[in-house]
């Protein structure tokens, strides 16, 4: 069995929903977490939890852009959903945005202060900002921060920094795509105690399906990838990184 730990099912991109919650079924994904990238999502996602109960579970937040008092609160009083086990995604995109800078970081501490607040896992997206991340981190870190650097595409050393603050490191289709070489020397540095798999659908489809609509059932193509890489059995995969999301987000 898998979780899929990154997923934004609210897209209208699923309008076949129930079609696709059933093949990540039958692909074995016992639990999704669906993200939210903004206000509307985040209302979405919660929705989203109470409609397939014990099934798909809600990850709140804003990202990468404004996120002013208003919407923090809003934030919050959606985090109070029992179906709420993180906040995310959040952090910082100088690649997309890079004239918000300030902005983005702005919003990237209230978030990893209302997740230390909330006892909320933290999902973060860190994309050509791997300094600034960690700096802010460690600036805003009380000694409550848990979470997940999602879709990872760092390097060693935000590797290392995830090994010294307990965070795990999350991997999506890209291990397949045949130029990207950097992200699989991750997945062999990143050990199998801190890994999480997600497919981040509906982007970044996993080959075969590249340029595709990506969902949670082709999770399973990236644990195949990943125990290729690691030299290990899918089994051995799909077990670590179900205890590892369970962990996380506190299935128990
Ligand atoms: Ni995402």
């Amino acid at each position: 069995m898998y979780i899929e730990t990154h997923a934004h099912l609210t897209m209208p991109e699923y309008q076949d929903l129930s079609e696709v919650v059933a093949r990540a079924q039958a692909a074995g994904i016992e639990k999704i977490v669906n993200a939210s990238f903004d206000l509307q999502s985040s209302e979405q996602s919660v929705k989203l939890a109470k409609q397939f109960p014990g099934y798909i579970y809600a990850a709140v937040g804003i990202h990468p852009h404004d996120a002013g008092n208003l919407v923090l609160e809003k934030i919050k009083e959606l985090a109070s959903n029992k179906e709420v086990v993180a906040i995310g995604e959040t952090g910082l995109d100088y690649h997309y945005n890079p004239q918000t800078k300030e902005v983005q970081q702005m919003a990237f501490r209230n978030f990893l202060s209302l997740a230390q607040e909330l006892e909320l896992p933290i999902i973060i997206h860190a994309r050509e900002a791997q300094e600034d991340t960690i700096r802010i981190m460690k600036e805003e870190n009380k000694g409550k921060l848990r979470g997940v650097f999602h879709c990872f595409a760092g390097d060693e050393q935000l590797i290392e920094f995830a090994k010294e603050t307990g965070f795990y490191i999350s991997f999506a289709g890209m291990v397949t795509f045949k130029k990207a070489i950097n992200v699989r020397e991750n997945v062999v540095k990143t050990p199998l105690s801190m890994l999480l798999l997600e497919t981040d659908c509906p982007y970044l489809a996993p080959e075969p399906h590249r340029g595709k609509r990506n969902e949670p059932a082709y999770l399973p193509l990236i644990a195949q990838k990943i125990a290729e890489l690691k030299g290990i059995s899918m089994e051995k995969v799909a077990e670590e990184t179900t205890q590892n999301a369970r962990t996380l987000f506190k299935f128990l």
